[in-house]
């Protein structure tokens, strides 16, 4: 098993930290519609309904596996995906499928629940056209990967990793980290990286990457019909050799309200064609910055060590947590540290309320990054050794699964990053 993970880890760029295949792509909205068996199966049928990768799916679920499926589409249409559980032997399957076969439409995908670890039935089910064959019991996260995978060809480019970057407050810094961990993907990880600026108005990412591009994220989202990864692509504007920039137009002459799903298909666009795609979160609590964070595969929280910090990040993490049951929990760092002065909420109060140890904490260094923003630069190329440029490489390194070759140079964040990576989901 552990030999298996292993090799999973290796091949994959991007695995969670249990070494699991995370590149799961949401399906898209489709019916599916579950017979079960077992309550077993039900709840895990149940469970992946619910899971954030199926929100546009339309699911139903009942009992009666093979027959009450045969008996409802006698009279029904039959839906883009049917999930069948069958507690009997080979032969009784088959024979049930010739039957429901009379009913089906042609685009129907079947995928059969059973409990026999059969291969010649498996090749007998794939021979009529079944598309998956899982063995019971089954899993939450299996069911989401059988029905997510039947829409996402095999021979289709890897799909986009979308990290969601927030702040617990606003001017905590959470644009700067999306911004440097960006750059850290791009430059120390070769990762082809889009930053995507969701700051409308006020959006920083242009300045901070000394780019003033004609277009980007406004043409997009205010023409959402023309979305498509051709038409996204055009609005990239080129930051360095593997970045670039979906930039906010930073300008008032219209107002940016919009509605909870707005920017799905722009996400959906650049999930098809870029391998890492961060988005800079504004401080908001929106119909679309909810299902923004929601949506996203990782979630990094940056706080400032205060309290209005503290109350807001344990906020987000109960709401994800509760909205996301089978990911892995969303991921916080504190920044601003040490300001002259100032009382503070130490490290280990925060890992107290949120149960949860900061993935990083980031020193009050207002020289550096003030340089840093007036330069339109990078904490790295205004000091690429500085520690701060060290640690926006590792969380880079975190946020996307990746396991590092060499070792970190400094020790700071080693032991935690090693817990992080094998911190079961
Ligand atoms: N660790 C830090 N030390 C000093 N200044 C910082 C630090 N992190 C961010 N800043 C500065 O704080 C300001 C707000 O940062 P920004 O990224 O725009 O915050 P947010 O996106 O959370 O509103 C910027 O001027 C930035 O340069
Ligand atoms: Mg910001």
């Amino acid at each position: 098993m552990a030999q298996a993970s292993q090799a999973a880890r290796d091949e994959s760029a991007f695995t969670d930290a249990a070494g699991r295949d995370e590149h799961i792509a949401p399906a898209p909205r489709v019916s599916v519609q579950a017979f079960c068996e077992t309550v077993e199966t039900a709840a895990a049928i149940q469970g992946a309904s619910e899971d954030r990768r199926m929100a546009k799916a339309h699911m139903r679920i009942q009992m009666g596996g093979l027959t009450a499926a045969v008996e409802a589409y006698q009279s029904a249409p039959t839906p883009n995906v049917i999930i069948l559980e069958s507690d009997e032997r080979g032969e009784e399957i088959i024979a049930g499928l010739d039957q429901l076969a009379n009913y089906c439409d042609a685009g129907t995908r079947v995928i059969i629940v059973g409990c026999m670890n059969d291969v010649m039935l498996y090749r007998e089910l794939v021979r009529r056209g079944v598309s998956d064959y899982l063995i019971s019991p089954i899993g939450t996260l299996q069911v989401v990967r059988a029905v997510c995978g039947l829409f996402s060809a095999p021979d289709a480019k890897p799909v986009g990793r979308i990290v969601a970057v927030v702040g617990a407050k606003g001017g905590v810094g959470a644009s700067t980290i999306a911004h440097n961990i960006a750059f850290s993907l791009a430059r120390d990880q070769m990762l082809d990286s889009v930053v995507t600026d969701l700051d409308l108005a006020f959006g920083t990412a242009g300045l901070d990457f000394n780019q003033d591009p004609p277009q980007g994220i406004a043409e997009a989202v205010f023409s959402p019909d023309r979305i498509d990864t051709a038409f996204v692509d055009r609005l990239l504007a080129k930051c360095t050799d593997h970045l670039s920039l979906l930039a906010a137009p930073a300008t008032l002459d219209r107002v940016y309200d919009f509605g909870a799903d707005a920017f799905d298909s722009i996400y959906d666009s650049l999930r098809a064609t870029v391998p890492c795609v961060v988005l800079d979160v504004p401080h908001q609590w929106t119909g679309w910055s909810k299902q923004t964070l929601i949506g996203a595969d990782e979630i990094l929280i940056v706080a400032a060590p205060d309290l209005a910090n503290l109350r807001n990040t344990k906020n987000l993490y109960d709401l994800l947590k509760a909205a996301r049951p089978n990911d892995h929990l969303p991921r916080y760092c504190l920044n601003q540290v040490g300001v002259p002065k100032r009382p503070e909420i130490k490290a280990a109060d925060f890992a107290k309320a949120l149960e949860d140890e900061p993935v990083a904490t980031i020193p009050f260094e207002p020289q550096l990054f003030g340089a840093a923003a007036n330069n339109g630069q990078m904490i790295a190329e205004i000091s690429a050794g500085h520690r701060t440029a060290e640690t926006f490489r590792q969380l880079a390194q975190l946020l996307t699964g990746r396991v590092e070759t060499k070792k970190p140079r400094s020790g700071l964040l080693a032991p935690l990053m090693d817990k992080l990576l094998r911190r079961q989901t």
